[in-house]
């Protein structure tokens, strides 16, 4: 059926075109948070404006998110910046669609089931410890380094099977490279199409995404060497690319897909969760009655000096309040910020008619500062996590791992790293940040800090 632009009713928004309002401080390049907040600040909590002629929803409606990500999902695909990412992540879990996206997740599945994960427990607590046991009293790190370094480690040896070796840290140095280029890769107008051009931020980049495939096919490389299932996440997208070319099944998954997918999965696995934990040990230090209350539970729970001993799994459950303290952490410095995505058919959102071709987003860090759902919101209060607590708040007031068919693959596992992690480190040692100022947040692909946060170890 054909529709005339009359039919379309949008939500109140920017008169003109965004270029229109480039002087104002809320439109800065890169720093698509304050145009969010002002949107939402002076249109409410659904808002539109233009951009080369697209609709451009910004939805902060707790229901309205579900509508987009759940209820109406069939009717979205993912949108434009997510689909860029593919200069780096190719076809992998984050960037394609359906049916490439329904396939791969099918395979991928069994490697995050719940009784899978419970065998990375040991792995986790075990990385973490050597981190701590590494520590100096009165040392002074940089949390955030740490945390990428345990991170990466334990997806590495996890999901990988595989020793972290020098070029598994070097990942780290591309990915920070990666970080740094990133909006000027997402501004850039038809990226994909001049890749192979030597415009010097362009070159750098092929130069890192050259050197990570380097590292990916190198295992890929090992793993087909050894032709033996180690039942880790890359034998199983090994295995199942063979099994699929033996049997002749219509769509088989190139090397380069089992590439993309070991990719995507190797960095959607440390990044978000090294940022998350390294926000935790920032917000622990400034809020001592919480930190008070998080070494309280771990004493209880693991035992004080002699007779205290590391996290295992059976441990998880009665970690209660740590939980709380990750997941609030995730609240005001959600890793993942924002998710975007394209109508692909007619949209009904509430009393607004939108047209296909639109682009929504939903922001995981402005839902969770606004002050109907969060009283004060800037507050550090774990107790916002309690059950009843949860309850009482609309389920979509909180979405840090998204929803629906899209939702992170890797919840389960993110949360049992944070909370073990943080268990097995905040058993010995109480950290002290050395800045003068609090740490300045920035919206890359994840929300990470923009200087290294340096912090002072002090043994409990
Ligand atoms: C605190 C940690 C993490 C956060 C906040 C997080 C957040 C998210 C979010 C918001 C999405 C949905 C994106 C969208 O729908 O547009 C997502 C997807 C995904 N995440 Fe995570 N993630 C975390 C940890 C992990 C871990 C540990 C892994 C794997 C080891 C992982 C792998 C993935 C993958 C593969 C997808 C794509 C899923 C799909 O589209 O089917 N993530 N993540």
């Amino acid at each position: 059926m054909k529709r005339t632009p009359g039919e379309w009713n949008l939500p109140p928004g920017l008169p003109r075109a965004l270029p229109f309002y480039a002087m104002k401080p809320w439109v800065k390049l890169g720093e698509p948070i304050r145009l969010f907040e002002y949107l939402h600040r002076t249109y409410g909590s659904i808002a539109h404006y233009r951009f080369m002629g697209t609709p451009i929803i910004f939805v902060n409606d707790p229901e309205l998110i579900r509508e987009i990500l759940v209820t109406q999902a069939s009717a979205f695909v993912k949108e434009r910046t997510v689909r860029r990412m593919k200069i780096l992540l190719g076809e992998g879990l984050i960037t394609s669609d359906d049916p490439i996206h329904i396939r791969q997740r099918r395979i991928v599945a069994p490697a995050f089931h719940r009784q899978r994960i419970a065998a990375y427990a040991d792995e986790i607590v075990a990385s973490a410890h050597r981190h701590a046991a590494s520590w100096k009293q009165g040392e002074a790190i940089d949390i955030s380094a740490a945390m990428m370094s345990l991170s990466l480690e334990i997806v590495a040896r996890t999901l990988f099977d595989t020793e972290v070796s020098k070029d598994i840290l070097a990942i780290n140095d591309e990915v920070n490279t990666i970080m740094d280029l990133y909006n000027f890769l997402i501004a850039f107008p038809r990226m994909e199409r001049v890749l192979h051009l030597p415009i010097p931020g362009v070159m750098k980049f092929r130069r890192s995404r050259a050197r990570l495939d380097k590292v990916v096919n190198r295992l890929i490389g090992e793993h087909r060497e050894t032709n033996m299932d180690k039942g880790d996440l890359l034998s199983m997208l090994i295995r199942s690319r063979d099994e699929q070319a033996e049997t002749g099944t219509s769509i088989v998954m190139s090397d380069e897909q089992v590439r993309d997918e070991a990719l995507t999965i190797f960095l959607a696995g440390y990044e978000t969760t090294a940022n998350a934990l390294a926000w935790t040990w920032y917000l622990l230090s400034q809020n001592p009655e919480a930190e008070a209350t998080l070494f309280q539970e771990i004493d209880e729970v693991l035992g004080t000096g002699e007779n205290g001993r590391l996290p295992t799994l059976v441990d998880y459950p009665a970690l209660r309040y740590t939980e709380q303290v990750f997941a609030e952490s995730m609240r005001i410095y959600p890793p993942a910020w924002a998710m975007g995505r394209m109508s692909t058919q007619p949209i009904t959102l509430g009393p607004y008619r939108i047209p296909p071709g639109a682009h929504f987003f939903m922001s995981q860090y402005m839902i969770s500062r606004t002050p109907e759902y969060y009283p004060d919101p800037l507050r550090f209060d774990p107790d916002r996590f309690t059950p009843e607590a949860k309850a009482a708040r609309p389920r979509f007031a909180y979405f840090p791992f998204g929803a629906g068919s899209r939702q992170c693959i890797g919840e389960s596992f993110a949360w049992m790293e944070g909370v073990l992690a943080i268990a097995t480190i905040a058993q010995r040692w109480r950290m002290q940040y050395l800045g003068s100022t609090p740490p300045v947040p920035q919206a890359k692909i994840t929300l990470r800090p923009r200087d290294p946060v340096m912090m002072k170890l002090i043994e409990r």
